[in-house]
């Protein structure tokens, strides 16, 4: 079966801006800044095609963990940038923002921002922007379970799909990694269980609209059979 429809919702490792730094013998957060202005585009292109919903693994629970304090120091003043001016230009494309982790582990002035674009974004938006910060999708998964728990009686998919931090978002149809590495790095794990999966060893900061299509049309070519024959 080739669909003719985009997928509704794509998930983005994007990996390899520390590498793609390096090579121009630069610092990783020059990296990861050429990382944000690849997204910023991507973003885009992607509402443009009709996709309805693109996650972006910004950082993970281990990056947050196990990156030396001025990597860090970077990524949150790229947070902050893209979160006080970028983001007004997603309003205006009628674009909403949603982020997914445990973002309480943050800088207090970032949850503010983070809260403040979530309540501020358009509420008729017809594409949704899902930032995976300080996300990680094993504690997303246990954090379900408890309130689960608490909640008590049967649960089914559906109920727990609701308790995870993307409830209320359909799973990821594709799911892209760019740098290299073939692994899901406790990314949507559980809601992953159908996507498809690609890989490239394009750095982040080279994965330009053009690579992203030739993803699309890569997806477009798979028969997804949910377990039918
Ligand atoms: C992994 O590449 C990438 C990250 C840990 C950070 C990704 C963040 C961005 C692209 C910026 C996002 C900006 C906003 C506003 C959300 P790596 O550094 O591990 O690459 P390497 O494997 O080459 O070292």
């Amino acid at each position: 079966m080739v669909k003719d429809r985009p997928p509704e919702h794509v998930g983005i490792i994007m990996d390899g801006n520390g590498r793609w730094a390096k090579r121009r013998l630069m610092p990783r957060n020059y990296g990861h800044k050429a990382g944000m202005n690849a997204m910023i585009k991507l973003a885009g292109h992607a509402q443009k095609l009709g996709i309805k919903y693109l996650t972006v693994y910004a950082l993970s629970t281990e990056n947050l963990s196990r990156r030396p304090q001025d990597e860090l120091d970077g990524l949150f003043g790229l947070f902050r940038e893209y979160f006080t001016e970028n983001i007004k230009k997603l309003y205006e494309a009628n674009a909403r923002v949603r982020a997914i982790g445990d973002i309480t582990a943050l800088p207090e002035d970032i949850i503010r921002l983070l809260e403040s674009a979530e309540a501020n974004s358009p509420k008729t938006a017809e594409f949704t922007l899902l930032f995976a910060i300080n996300y990680g999708s094993r504690s997303e998964i246990i954090n379900a379970v408890g309130r689960a728990l608490k909640q008590g009686g049967e649960i089914d998919e559906d109920a727990f799909s609701s308790l995870l931090y993307t409830g209320g978002v359909p799973d990821p149809d594709l799911i892209i990694r760019t740098g290299g590495e073939l692994r899901l790095s406790n990314f949507l794990l559980y809601q992953a269980a159908y996507a498809e999966l690609y890989f490239t060893d394009v750095l982040f900061p080279d994965f330009s609209e053009k690579e992203f299509d030739k993803a699309l049309k890569d997806y477009a070519g798979r028969t997804r059979r949910f377990g039918k024959i």
